[in-house]
């Protein structure tokens, strides 16, 4: 209880440092995943869309909206039985470092284990009913006012595609407003499904790692400054009133989705720069990126923890039982506050896994049944020992 309150105290002081944290890991290279999901023996568990092994569920077919919060925490609560099979199958004990669970979350990430599979007719109906089709061809049908969206499927991220109808979106609304087509917006899953239907007809074979993945938080908020956003919307604790304050909103928004509330916003965002001298700046891909992970550090998006919340849950779930804090003595594992490999999420996943495979050094009286953590406990713990780093 006392190493409770005292890291309490200590996270106070440190929320705000906590803000800047920075999403997923330093690498996020699919293609490096993929070896290790085969080099860590994932594969011989887990297929992905239907190749692999069958013991475990296949990962490219959950259908969940899913955030690094849920593969984390799913992670975590399967860690034993995953460890039994393991050593029932002669299976090698798969440790993972920083940069392989970051590049794994990537590799997830663009099997559409976050965000959940289109519906590729109901893509193709939107595609009529929104009228894309009158300007825009994929696989050789459709109109030639715009271009050509057949290369769309090598960059199917939501993330770019964000970017592309952001700096694409003032000139097709004019050629739009010429051809009096009325400008669509999208809700709910629409986005998703007309992209999966680009992505379904169209004949460009996908080559080499096109995805553009979450970005930096502290290179975002940079980029939200230079970019001129902060004039109108105010982002943990400063900024102009003109849009709304994207900090704590706490939106349960999957990437695909934030991609249509951008384009949705973009009409009142255009008239708000253009009465204000602000010019239309252009977003490259990596730069949108930075600025989606940014938002996710001041919690635009409901994905991210609270330090102070985590605390109790490192006691709730029984870390502190093997971990010390800032220097108690006579605990059976490291104190946490020294530890090394926390400088990212990823390292924190990789940290986790580990324990799988760890020998229990309590007592056996003194030891409880694997603690499940749900997801949003696992964004709270993940904030807090990425707020004990930050401690100089
Ligand atoms: C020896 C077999 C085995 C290996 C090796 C294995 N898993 Fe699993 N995994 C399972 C089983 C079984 C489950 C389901 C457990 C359950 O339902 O409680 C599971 C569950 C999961 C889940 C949760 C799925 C969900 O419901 O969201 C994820 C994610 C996952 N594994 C990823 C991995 C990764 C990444 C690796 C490699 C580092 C790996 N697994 C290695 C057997 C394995
Ligand atoms: C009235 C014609 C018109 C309609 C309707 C239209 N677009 Fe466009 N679109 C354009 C034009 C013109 C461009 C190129 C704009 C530019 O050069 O900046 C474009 C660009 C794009 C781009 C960027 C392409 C690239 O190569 O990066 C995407 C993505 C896109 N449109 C998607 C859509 C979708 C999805 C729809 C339907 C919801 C749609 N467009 C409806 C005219 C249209
Ligand atoms: C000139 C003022 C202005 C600038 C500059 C501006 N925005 Fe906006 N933004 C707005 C307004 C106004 C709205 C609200 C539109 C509405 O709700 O109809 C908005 C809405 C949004 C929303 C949706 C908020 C929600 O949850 O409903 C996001 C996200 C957003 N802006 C991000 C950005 C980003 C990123 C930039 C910089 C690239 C930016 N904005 C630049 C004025 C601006
Ligand atoms: C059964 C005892 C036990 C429990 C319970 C436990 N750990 Fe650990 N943990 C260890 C051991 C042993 C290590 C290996 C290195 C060490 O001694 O710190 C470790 C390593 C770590 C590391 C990496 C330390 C470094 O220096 O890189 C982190 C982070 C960590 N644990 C966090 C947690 C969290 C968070 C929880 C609760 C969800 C937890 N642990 C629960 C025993 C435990």
């Amino acid at each position: 209880m006392r190493a409770v309150l005292l890291a309490l105290c200590l996270v106070g002081a440190l929320a705000s440092a906590a803000l800047a944290q920075t999403l997923f890991s330093p690498t996020q290279d699919p293609l490096a995943g993929s070896r290790v999901f085969g080099a860590r023996g994932c594969v011989k568990c887990h297929a992905v869309n239907g190749v692999g092994g069958k013991i475990g569920p296949d990962l490219g077919k959950l259908q969940r909206p899913r955030s690094f919060y849920d593969l984390a925490a799913a992670l975590w609560n399967h860690a034993p039985r995953m460890a039994d099979r393991m050593r029932s199958l002669g299976i090698q004990r798969p440790t993972l470092d920083a940069r392989e669970a970051g590049d794994l979350v990537a590799f997830l990430f663009t099997l559409d284990y976050f965000d959940p599979r289109g519906d590729v007719d109901a893509g193709r109906r939107l595609f009529g009913e929104k009228r894309c089709i009158v300007c825009h061809q994929v696989g050789g049908t459709g109109g030639v006012v715009g271009p050509n969206l057949d290369a769309l499927r090598q960059y199917a991220s939501p993330i770019y595609l964000a970017a592309q109808m952001w700096n694409h979106g003032p000139r097709m609304a004019t050629v739009m407003k010429s051809k009096n087509i009325p400008r669509p917006t999208f809700k709910d899953s629409e986005l998703r499904d007309l992209i999966t239907y680009v992505g379904s007809a169209s004949p460009v074979i996908a080559q080499g790692p096109l995805y553009v993945l979450p970005g930096v938080a502290g290179r975002g908020r940079t980029v939200f400054a230079q970019k001129r956003c902060i004039e109108c919307h105010s982002a943990a604790g400063q900024g102009g009133e003109v849009g709304p304050d994207l900090a704590e909103r706490s939106i349960n928004l999957s990437q695909m989705q934030f991609a249509s509330a951008m384009w949705n916003k973009t009409p009142a965002m255009l008239d708000a720069m253009r009465s204000r001298a602000i010019p239309v700046p252009q977003l490259q891909p990596d730069e949108m990126a930075d600025i989606v992970a940014y938002l996710y550090s001041v919690r635009y998006f409901a994905a991210g923890g609270d330090p102070k919340k985590g605390v109790a849950v490192a006691n709730a779930k029984g870390c502190l039982s093997c971990h010390a804090l800032r220097g108690e003595r006579g605990k059976p594992a490291g104190d946490l506050a020294a530890a090394k490999n926390l400088e990212s999420p990823a390292a924190i996943l990789a940290a986790l896994w580990d324990h799988s495979f760890i020998q229990d050094p309590r007592p056996a009286r003194a030891k409880p049944p694997w603690a499940e953590i749900g997801a949003d406990e696992m964004a709270d713990l993940v904030a807090f020992l990425q707020s004990l780093r930050r401690e100089p």
